[in-house]
């Protein structure tokens, strides 16, 4: 991999299959990113990839991600930017000034992931919108206090001239591709194929090889939980399971899409996954997680599901045997559980058209943001003359795998839209899925929250009525 203009050779390190980007820069010497937490959620270990920009794979985006969940060997070939890689003490990036200048470190700990998520943000190729604070989601301070960091990103804004930096200059040429890897290290293997038919024989012949997308749940695993698979394909740039495609009866989404990417090319189509995604985690997880991500961990409080459930979404999944499609709605089987074979990938998930008209997406967590959900509901509903003519409603958090409100649904459905009908399926909603007390929440609480959710979205589409009279 190129990390700040130097060609570093990845198999040189401490390596094995299973050690992270952190590790492997800081083994190189390059120690400005910092382990904090090593699950994500700290953003110390921010760093910069050259990614191609959207539908444009002539252009480059600076995407910045966590690299302590990142397998080293997974960013072979790529091209990395690290807080050294900005400027030096003698020649400060802008982004450097403006943080000290306005005091934004202080023990300077947090400092080179922040740097690192503002400097792709001050990138950002969309100059006409104001610097995003959200951009920073992914990154904590313990000590400084967040007003003057935040002073250092409103005063920086975003683009940067191309002609006299470097990094702006970048983003007219194309990013790395993806590089055909095979890494063995000890008695463990790294492999990312070149194609879809390549990963599916790998697949078959061992349908017990893990899997990886953006690891932001096997980086985890790896680094908290010990897991050490001995077998690993990465999957997340296969061009098969990239893209979005719009037809005029579905909507196409590649399994290796980034939430990030989804967000930016279908946050205003699809309302419910522009109100879902910005609550997804941080910028910086969203910046690597993919939606088959999302499906393949099979859980029961995973965010998208909820949502692709009221949108009646279905999974398209590949082996070497072919293709079958999948309604979301049947897909899980069990706690972490599915219909999906070991020796199937996730490919396309399918959204079919038109969207019902009114949706929402409501996260019930204990923090607005950044934190795994106790419950999330979708909904999507049609109204015509007065009566719903269909309710579709995603949970989850309240039952071993994600369901739809069945018996809410069938309430709703042929009723008049009015807070009478409401109130009484908010009560049936209440009762469905057989949710657990964990130390996220009660099962009293999630219950409660449930008829609570379907108040509230009742109470936003009479706003929002309000507004459009
Ligand atoms: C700090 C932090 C915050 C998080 N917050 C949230 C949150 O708010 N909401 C939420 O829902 N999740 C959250 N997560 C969990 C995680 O980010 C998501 O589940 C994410 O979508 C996983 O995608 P990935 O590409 O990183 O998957 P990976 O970690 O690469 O893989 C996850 C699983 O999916 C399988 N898999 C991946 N791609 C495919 C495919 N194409 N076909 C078949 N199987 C596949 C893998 O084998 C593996 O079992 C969070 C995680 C972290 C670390
Ligand atoms: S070390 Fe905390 S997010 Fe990576
Ligand atoms: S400056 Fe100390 S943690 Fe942020």
């Amino acid at each position: 991999m190129t990390v700040n203009g130097v060609t570093l050779e990845t198999d040189n390190h401490t390596s094995g299959v299973h050690t992270n980007a952190l590790d492997a820069l800081r083994s190189h010497g390059l120690t400005a990113c910092k382990e904090g937490c090593g699950e994500g959620e700290c953003g110390a270990c921010a760093i910069m990839v050259a990614r191609p920009d959207g539908n444009d794979a002539d252009r480059t985006r600076w995407v910045p991600v966590n690299a302590c969940l990142i397998p080293a060997a997974a960013l072979d070939g790529q091209e990395i930017v690290t807080a050294e890689g900005l400027g030096t003490p003698s020649d400060l990036h802008p982004v450097q000034r403006e943080m000290a200048e306005r005091g934004g470190s202080q023990c300077g700990y947090c400092t080179p992931g922040f740097v690192c998520s503002m400097a792709a943000e001050y990138y950002r190729p969309e100059t006409e919108k104001p610097f995003d604070l959200h951009a920073l989601s992914g990154n904590l301070c313990r000590c400084t206090g967040y007003r003057p960091i935040k002073d250092a990103a409103m005063a920086l804004g975003t683009g940067a001239d191309a002609d006299t930096d470097a990094r702006a200059a970048r983003l007219r040429e194309p990013a790395p591709g993806p590089a055909p890897t095979d890494v063995h290290a000890g008695d463990a293997r790294f492999r990312r194929p070149a194609s879809l038919s390549e990963a599916l024989e790998i697949l078959s012949d061992d349908p017990s090889i893990a899997v990886v997308a953006g690891s932001t749940d096997h980086g985890v695993g790896v680094n908290l939980k010990g897991e050490r698979p001995a077998d690993v394909i990465a999957v997340d740039r296969l061009p098969e399971l990239r893209g979005i495609t719009v037809t005029d009866t579905y909507l196409d989404i590649g399994a290796a899409q980034t939430l990030t990417e989804i967000e930016r090319a279908l946050g205003k189509k699809v309302p419910l996954l522009g109100q879902l995604l910005p609550q997804f985690a941080s910028r910086l997880i969203r910046n690597s997680a993919t939606i088959g991500g999302n499906l393949g961990t099979g859980s029961p409080i995973g965010d998208t599901p909820p949502a692709l459930l009221a949108l009646e979404a279905s999974l398209v999944l590949t082996s070497v045997g072919g293709e079958r499609e999948v309604a979301l709605c049947d897909y899980f089987t069990g706690y972490r559980r599915s219909v999906r074979q070991p020796d199937e990938l996730i490919t396309r998930i399918r959204i079919p058209l038109p969207l019902s008209p009114l949706t929402a997406f409501h996260k019930i967590a204990k923090r607005r943001f950044d934190d795994i959900s106790s419950v999330a509901v979708g909904f999507a509903v049609d109204v015509q003359d007065g009566l719903v003519t269909k309710a579709r409603i995603g949970l989850g958090g309240v039952a071993a795998t994600p369901v739809r409100a069945l018996e809410t649904e069938a309430a709703l459905e042929g009723a008049p839209w009015t807070e009478e009908t409401i109130l009484a399926a908010a009560e049936i909603l209440r009762g469905e899925g057989t949710p657990m007390s964990d130390h996220r929440a009660s099962s009293a609480y999630r219950s409660a929250m449930l008829g609570t959710s379907l108040e509230r979205f009742w109470a936003e589409q009479q706003r929002q009525q309000e507004v459009r009279a």
